[in-house]
């Protein structure tokens, strides 16, 4: 379908939305529509300002409990020393507690804008601060760097990392949009460096996720017949962000909250996507108001997975209410939602997420932060690949990247191309 027809589409759907039948319900769209949302938006999402504690966003809450099955304990005296990059709107440089683990050293930090590079070096409690992530990455006493960019920078930033000789974990996504060679040259530079790559998918650290995975691994399922995830954050107004890179983002490019509910269980891939979008009536998702030409708040795609079965994943942006990141699965054995099994299976693996430092929180989305910080620096010392490595990331990002396609073409069967790491 054409930019114009979908321009067509929407302006019929505006008109839709306001039905003279409904007086009450009309002024309430045109108010939302105008400046009503954006007041809305600002107050949830704070324009302009890093999310403090009085700025919420879904998915952003802190673990309320997070219990293991055993004891922390240390694996090794070694104290790893640990970069990191990025201290944008969402403080991310200093929230997975590098700083709080006992096997970490932070040697230096970055930030392009200073101001932030000064608050990220306070947060983790850092002396040495680099103008750039290019000027850090020169650093010999730096073994390892989490990158907490803008993700338009993450593939070239990640590649960046590995060429000096240096391990990476990244946030999500793994790669931005169209840029499907970069994901295959990461694959390839982490295959040939032999260095630790991993991406720090939230999701994958829910409790409900991490324990379907145990389940799967263990049998209970079967084959996943089908799963569902999903990512629902209204933004009638977008999150600030670096250069803008948030404005009118396709829903599905920020795929992996989502799909980790699938690829982040099994281990597997998915291989072929039909996806549908519906005209945004939200101003910065109209094509015309965005550099990606995208008309879409929400993106649903039905995916056939590489173990035969099928999953639904979506990501909204653009419908108010019951937000949050979550997914279930249904096997040929069980089905799962959150942390509630039902099917035919007895006994259970341990379930609970990996004990953590007693110096380190849990921290936010849900508790996901520490355990994900703490996976990467155990698969360092432990000489082993971590969880979420590069295939994982990538079999996670580039089905929404195709997904979107689809979407555009009017949800059109597409083939996705497979990542693997043997
Ligand atoms: N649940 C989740 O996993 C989750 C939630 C929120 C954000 N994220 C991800 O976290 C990342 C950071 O999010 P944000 O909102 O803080 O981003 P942002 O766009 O607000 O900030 C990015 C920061 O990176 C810095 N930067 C860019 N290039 C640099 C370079 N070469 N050297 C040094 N600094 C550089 C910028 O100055 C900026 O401060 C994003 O990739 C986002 O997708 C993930």
């Amino acid at each position: 379908m054409t930019p114009a027809s979908f321009n067509h589409r929407r302006k019929r759907l505006v008109m839709n939305a306001l039905p003279s039948k409904f007086p009450a319900r009309r002024r309430f769209l045109a108010e939302l529509s105008g400046g009503a949302a954006a007041a809305l938006g600002a107050g949830l999402l704070g324009s302009g300002k890093a999310l403090g504690d009085d700025v919420r966003i879904p998915g952003f809450e802190q673990a309320r409990d997070y219990e293991s099955d055993k004891p922390w304990e240390p694996v090794a005296d070694r104290r790893i020393r640990v970069g990191i990059v990025g201290y944008g709107v969402c403080r991310f440089g200093a929230s997975f507690g590098f700083q709080d683990h006992p096997n970490v050293d932070i040697v230096a930090v970055s930030d392009l804008i200073p101001e932030r590079c000064r608050a990220l070096a306070q947060a983790v409690r850092c002396e040495t601060t680099y103008p750039s992530l290019e000027e850090l990455v020169k650093d010999d006493a730096i073994e390892a760097v989490f990158v907490a960019t803008d993700a338009p920078s993450h593939a070239r930033h990640c590649l960046e990392v590995l060429r000096h000789g240096k391990h990476v974990a990244i946030a999500v996504p793994a790669f931005w949009g169209e840029e499907l060679d970069e994901a295959d040259r990461l694959l390839e530079a982490v295959k040939t460096s032999g260095l630790n790559y991993m991406m720090f998918e939230t999701s994958c650290y829910h409790a409900g996720l991490y324990a379907m995975r145990q389940i799967y691994r263990a049998g209970g399922f079967g084959e996943i017949v089908y799963s569902e995830g999903e990512y629902y954050h209204y933004c009638p107004t977008p999150i600030d962000s670096f250069r803008d890179w948030r404005v009118g983002a396709p829903p599905l490019w920020y795929p992996t909250h989502s799909t980790a509910y699938h690829i982040g269980v099994t281990d597997g891939s998915y291989t072929e996507v039909s996806c549908m979008g519906m005209p945004s009536i939200v101003k910065h998702l109209m094509p015309e108001n965005n550099r990606y030409k995208n008309p879409f708040g929400t993106e649903i795609a039905l995916f056939r997975a590489s173990e035969g079965g099928m999953s639904r994943m979506t990501c909204s942006w653009d419908t108010p209410g019951h937000s949050g990141e979550k997914g279930r699965v249904r096997g040929q054995l069980g089905s799962m939602d959150d942390m509630n099994y039902q099917g035919l299976a007895k006994e259970f693996p341990p379930l609970r997420r990996p004990p953590l430092p007693p110096t380190m929180a849990a921290g936010g989305h849900g508790g996901s932060h520490g355990p994900l910080c703490n996976e990467f620096v155990l698969s360092i010392l432990e000489s082993r690949r971590p969880w979420i490595d590069i295939a994982t990331s990538l079999n996670m990002t580039a089905p929404g990247v195709v997904a979107h396609r689809s979407a555009l073409k009017d949800g059109e069967l597409m083939k996705i191309p497979q990542y693997k790491f043997e």
